[in-house]
């Protein structure tokens, strides 16, 4: 098993976390890295999304009965749930990595989506969605109609984490100019879609976009109440008064995420549709 620092939040999970990824599928799912980095930065990534259920909803990861990873990739944070305990389900619309995640995940319920909604799954389904670095890159009508599509899948009162590119991402990456025009406009797409002609290929919605912290609870309170937008350096933001010193512990040794993240929760009120 990886370990990232002494004091780790998930030394308790009933499954073994990956022991390899091809490199191609990490080069797909997580840039040009190294296995070992591959696992850091997912405990990485892992303890900043605990650290915030356990704000939000006070549950660990694992606490929640039935869970959804929305653009699971090759299952980097799928490793933090257990089949035991709760139904997880993963999907991708990638077939190399559909087919990865059925021979690791054997319990799950893994499912090659289409480029566009809909889900396989019932409406109120899940009781937890998380989605990392997908709405980083879709289209704005493709990010509104998978956001109308996961909180139909979710039950009412269901958590959300979701990443995107945001406001650090704008301070951090553009030059003032192009940083006051992002701001302006509260979100950007680029198109910097390049079909090679693979099965690895990425689907013509998914290039790169940015969002502002207000747009984001401007249109996005459209379909969720809005718990809490972090930005995405420094970690630090994560911690809150009724973390564990294990995860407090854990929390000082991560590196940013790389990415905002916004919390939200369906409704009670939310849709029945089928
Ligand atoms: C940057 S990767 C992140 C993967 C994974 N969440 C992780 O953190 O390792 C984005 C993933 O989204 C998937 N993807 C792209 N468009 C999608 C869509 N419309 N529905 C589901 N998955 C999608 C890609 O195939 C890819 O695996």
């Amino acid at each position: 098993m990886y370990r990232v620092a002494r004091a780790f939040p998930f030394d308790d999970l009933d499954r073994p976390f990956l022991s390899d990824v091809p490199p191609d599928l990490i080069k797909h799912t997580a840039g040009p890295k190294s296995f070992e980095e591959f696992q850091k930065t997912a405990f990485e990534v892992a303890t900043m999304f605990e650290a915030a259920t356990t704000k939000h909803a006070g549950k660990r990861l694992t606490d929640f009965d039935s869970v959804l990873d929305f653009g699971c990739g090759a299952g980097r944070l799928l490793q933090f749930f257990s089949p035991e305990k709760q139904k997880i389900s993963g999907c991708d619309v990638n077939r190399p990595l559909i087919s990865f995640m059925e021979k690791h995940f054997p319990k799950a319920d893994i499912y090659q989506n289409k480029t566009e909604p809909k889900l396989k799954w019932a409406a109120n389904s899940f009781d937890l969605v998380i989605s990392f670095s997908v709405f980083s890159h879709l289209t704005r009508d493709s990010e509104d109609r998978w956001l109308t599509e996961l909180e139909r899948v979710g039950r009412p009162g269901a958590i959300y984490l979701i990443t995107f590119q945001g406001d650090w991402c704008i301070e951090s990456k553009f030059p003032i100019p192009v940083q006051n025009k992002l701001r302006k406009a509260g979100f950007h797409y680029f198109d910097i879609h390049t079909p090679k002609g693979s099965v690895m290929d990425f689907p013509s919605n998914y290039g790169s976009s940015v969002h502002t912290a207000d747009y984001v609870r401007n249109e996005w309170s459209r379909t969720f109440d809005i718990l809490e937008v972090y930005k995405g350096r420094p970690p630090s933001l994560y911690d809150h008064e009724n973390l564990t010193s294990v995860h407090r512990k854990a929390l000082a040794n991560v590196r940013s995420m790389g990415q905002d993240m916004v919390v939200l929760r369906k409704r009670l009120s939310g849709t029945s549709e089928p």
